[in-house]
């Protein structure tokens, strides 16, 4: 799917907070990822920013308390709540906190959220002190009772100079938030996907160890994917630089014994697994407890296979129950569909994606792939060049077919 963002009407809820500047970079990212928004700016929310700054971004008017009470006054509030997919309160001051926690409908906005049909998202901004009194804290939690999705705030310096919890959170954050909202009631909605991600590392020595190039971007790029589609997912991943994509829980490995451990752990409780990640098939024997000096010689390292993951859930899966579709890659620098078709049936695949590492412009580290996809009923789809992020959308479409045949 594309992004759940994309051709959404997003309402965004501005007040009187310095946080305000913040929503002008969320009402840009917003429209850059394809929505429509319409920013309503509180009274207070006027003395920090104008709504030229949103208008700018959006393309479209920004509307204050004057809509509310000129020309079409009376049904302008009910129109803005009746075509939102989401109402966005960010910042939300602890003040518009009150007031929707107890119906005040004295702005445009209030008067909006109080007619909204749809969920209401807010991202409370305000001092410490103010977060914390028992009134604001009561007041969100009448709110959550409610169903509001409450984001924040996060730990920091705020403008009264101090240091606490009190700030809004970070735009990009809320746009992640904002992602994994709507995608929700996708075709995956309630769905356990884990994706397995990046090279496993087995260690010679505390200091050394033995790896190979994934970067974990694929992987990643796939858990990305399956939120998209509405999945619970969970990232099974190696150490990575790459940056977790809100929504996903994650599990830190590092040996093909953890990835095995944890995979095998969760099988049960997974409904679609896509083992994205290079285990290592050889480690070590032994590790050494200390640093090897180099005075003492290291001429060989003794290796024996690791636990075929795959192989080791073929053996004990039963059919219909979970994991019920099993995805595995085959990154393979020759005779790619033969070594693949092979991989698919030793390991009893749903479906195996052909990865040809041999062209420069795929595989390990680069940010594109060429993929061949195998059925087991013998099908098989074959894609061009594909971004990382192209391919997973493309993987996790048809993870999503697969699955839907298996449930009815
Ligand atoms: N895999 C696994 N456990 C291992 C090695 C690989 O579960 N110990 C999984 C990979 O995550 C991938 C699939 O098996 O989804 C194929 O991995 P690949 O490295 O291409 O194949 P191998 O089975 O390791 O065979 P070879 O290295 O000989 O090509």
């Amino acid at each position: 799917m594309a992004n759940p963002i994309d051709g959404k009407n997003i309402l965004l809820g501005v007040t009187g907070s310095i946080a305000a500047y913040k929503a002008a970079d969320l009402a840009s990212k917003l429209t850059q990822n394809g929505a429509v928004v319409d920013v309503i700016m509180t009274p207070a929310a006027l003395k920090f920013i104008t709504p030229l700054t949103f208008q700018s971004v959006t393309t479209r008017k920004a509307f204050t308390d004057d809509d509310l009470w000129g020309g079409e006054g009376h049904v302008r509030h009910i129109g803005l709540g009746m075509a939102g997919d989401l109402l966005v309160i960010a910042p939300a001051s602890a003040n518009t906190i009150a007031k929707l926690a107890h119906g005040i409908a004295d702005s445009l906005l209030t008067v909006t959220a109080l007619a909204a049909r749809c969920p209401i998202m807010i991202a409370p901004a305000m001092d410490g002190g103010m977060f914390e009194n028992p009134a604001t804290q009561a007041n969100l939690e009448i709110l959550r009772q409610r169903g509001f999705i409450v984001i924040g705030p996060a730990e920091g310096h705020m403008a009264s100079g101090l240091v606490g919890l009190g700030r809004m959170v970070e735009p990009s954050e809320l746009l992640g938030q904002i992602r994994w909202h709507l995608a929700k009631e996708g075709p995956l909605s309630k769905v356990r996907v884990m994706v397995t991600a990046g090279g496993t590392q087995e260690p010679i020595d505390p200091v050394r160890m033995i790896t190979n190039r994934s970067s974990g971007k694929q992987g990643y790029a796939l858990a990305r994917a399956a939120l998209d589609e509405g999945a619970e997912v969970t990232l099974v991943h190696t150490p990575t630089n790459l940056v977790l994509p809100i929504g996903a829980a994650e599990t830190l490995v590092h040996t093909a014994q953890e990835m095995a451990d944890a995979v095998l752990k969760y099988a049960d409780q997974t409904d679609i697994l896509i083992m994205a990640a290079a285990v290592a098939d050889f480690k070590p024997v032994s590790k050494a407890d200390q640093k090897i000096k180099k005075d003492s010689g290291f001429s060989n390292i003794q290796l024996e296979p690791t636990m075929d993951i795959l192989k080791a859930l073929a053996e004990k899966r039963v059919h219909g129950k979970n994991p019920k579709v099993v995805i595995g890659f085959a990154a393979e620098s020759q005779e790619l569909l033969q070594n693949a078709s092979k991989k698919l049936a030793a390991k009893k695949l749903e479906m195996i994606v052909a990865n040809d590492i041999s062209a420069r412009d795929a595989g390990f580290s680069v940010d594109t792939n060429r993929v061949t996809l195998l059925f087991a009923d013998g099908r098989s789809k074959e894609f061009l060049l594909l971004t990382k992020e192209a391919a997973a959308i493309e993987i996790v479409k048809e993870a999503v077919v697969l699955y839907q045949k298996i449930q009815h």
